[in-house]
């Protein structure tokens, strides 16, 4: 019998491109629709069958994505928690979890990313097909940002990672699948010029030494949430799929399309148009939320409209004049009207906060 697939996912890495949410959280836990984008990829895996899987995580954020994901049991699978002591590349995470790799095949995933329609048939065709490995593909209109693959009567002729000039624009997914030849590529490889022993180039190498790596163009959106507007892209796509179900309290309260209002949340006065979801415990009142929000765990919203925006659990957002959107707000952030003299801003905003006031 064949060895079963394992899972890798990487959930270490800094998040500066979201900061200031990762000051303070790990950017693999900020929600899409209230759920970790980290939860996302270790359901995938689960629904592919794969129940070993290893969580590479960062000292300073892996206490965290600890305590949030545990033993893997509500997920249907068994999470091991490894510890990469610095930032040193993908291809070095690999390196890390060989000891609990071991020979077998296995997927990694990148702990930031969302691919829609799950991996179980890629699953399947790299059972059938048993290549070295299967790289995920897929057009994008920046490919300077990704690792970018050249590919020559479909097949793989090179990878290159973050190129200044890409010669195609096919970026690699951050969904990977490769047996055991990927250690001896990873071993065989420099660090690049950002310092990191890259994956891209340990898969070059794979390429290089004859071994077979199969491409697939993914058909479906696929979403790197490192950054603002790609967290708010996921959020729209998610909320675009959820299922509508009201279970929260309405007291003169309207809810129009796909919206989920959680258990114990309560709207008076408001109208909520999906899609949309508001977290368990919330209160709303004397407000609108607009299509593509995300309202998390017991914020608090009063006499302001909020649209197209994420709000991580404890926020407070009252009395605006304007309307609130493209926003991502942190924990327990308080944004409201003060009728204190003198009529003035009045801050208390982190490091790498950005703020656009009417
Ligand atoms: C990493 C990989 C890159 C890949 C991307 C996908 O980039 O190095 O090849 O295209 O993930 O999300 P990073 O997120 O480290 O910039």
């Amino acid at each position: 019998m064949r060895a079963p697939l394992k899972g890798l996912i990487l959930s270490g890495g800094k998040g500066t491109r979201l900061r200031p949410i990762t000051h303070t959280s790990a950017k693999q836990l900020v929600p899409v629709a209230n759920t970790p984008v980290l939860f996302y990829g270790i359901r995938a895996m689960a629904e592919a069958g794969i129940h070993e899987i290893g969580i590479i995580i960062a000292p300073e954020t892996g206490e965290e994505i600890r305590a949030a994901a545990g033993d893997g049991e509500r997920f249907g699978v068994r999470l091991t928690y490894i510890v990469q002591d610095q930032p040193a590349g993908l291809a070095h995470a690999v390196l890390t979890a060989e000891p609990f790799l071991r020979d077998s095949p296995f997927v990694m995933y990148l702990g930031d990313n969302l691919l829609q329609g799950g991996i179980a048939d890629l699953v399947q065709a790299f059972d059938r097909d048993e290549p070295d490995a299967l790289i995920l593909l897929t057009p994008v209109p920046d490919p300077e940002h990704y690792g970018v693959a050249e590919l020559h009567d479909g097949s793989v002729v090179r990878l290159v990672e973050k190129p200044a000039q890409p010669q195609t624009d096919l970026a690699l997914v951050g969904v990977y699948m490769f047996r055991a030849s990927i250690h001896a590529a990873a071993r065989a490889i420099e660090p690049s010029a950002r310092g990191e022993l890259e994956i891209t180039d340990a898969i070059q190498r794979l390429v290089d030494v004859g071994r077979r790596v199969e491409p697939h163009i993914v058909r479906g959106w696929w979403k790197d949430t490192g950054r603002l507007e790609d967290m708010l892209a996921a959020n729209r796509l998610v909320l675009d799929t959820i299922e509508p179900s009201v279970q929260g309290e309405l007291v003169d309260s309207q809810v129009d399309g796909r919206v989920v209002i959680e258990p114990g949340a309560r709207l008076e006065r408001s109208t909520v148009r999906g899609p949309a979801v508001v977290g368990a415990g919330a209160r709303l009142t004397d407000c609108y939320i607009g299509p593509y929000t995300a309202i998390g765990e017991g914020c608090v919203i009063r006499n302001a409209e909020v649209e197209h925006s994420i709000l991580l659990s404890g926020s407070i957002v009252h009395d605006l004049a304007g309307r609130m959107e493209s926003s991502l707000l942190g924990r327990n952030v308080r944004i409201g009207r003060d009728t204190r003299q003198p009529r003035a801003y009045r801050f208390l905003v982190g490091d790498n906060s950005e703020i656009a006031i009417l």
